[in-house]
């Protein structure tokens, strides 16, 4: 008697799993058919050019005019960068930021920190600027 409830439930929990299965694969199936362009906006929005609708465009006069420790903006490839708030906590030193005040620092930058470090994290969050 009680191996029958057993095989009553058993069967329940299968054909229950069973079903839950069926509905969120035709779920997803869906999901991708109607909502695929929201997974790939998903895959855009940790792409490098992030953000870019919402940049200001800045001329190259413009940045050239903020080359002091107070005001320094530099242009690194093709974005402006305000780094005035970080000089001084630059592990490198203050005068290598310093150099970069009010020019186009792509080169120097490249040059010593290359892509995907630390130091490209760091320059997202003082991107504000494209250059016109
Ligand atoms: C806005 C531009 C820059 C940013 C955001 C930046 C950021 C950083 C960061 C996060 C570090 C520590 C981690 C790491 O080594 O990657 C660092 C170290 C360093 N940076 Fe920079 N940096 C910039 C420009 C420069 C420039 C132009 C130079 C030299 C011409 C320079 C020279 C160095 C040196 C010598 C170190 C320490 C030694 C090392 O670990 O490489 N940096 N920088």
């Amino acid at each position: 008697m009680e191996k029958k409830w057993i095989y009553a439930l058993t069967l329940l929990l299968v054909l229950g799993v069973g079903f839950v299965a069926y509905r969120s694969g035709n779920e997803s199936g869906n999901g991708s058919s109607s909502a695929g362009g929201g997974e790939v906006s998903e895959v855009a929005s940790i792409d490098v050019s992030e953000g870019k609708d919402f940049l200001v465009p800045v001329s190259f006069a413009e940045v050239a005019k903020h080359s002091s420790k107070e005001s320094c903006w530099t242009v690194i490839d093709g974005f402006v960068y305000d780094l005035s708030s970080w000089i001084a906590q630059h592990p490198g030193g203050e005068r290598a930021i310093l150099s970069l005040c009010g020019q186009d620092g792509t080169e120097r930058f490249n040059k010593q920190h290359g892509e995907f470090n630390q130091a490209l994290n760091v320059l997202k969050g003082l991107r504000f600027g494209i250059l016109e």
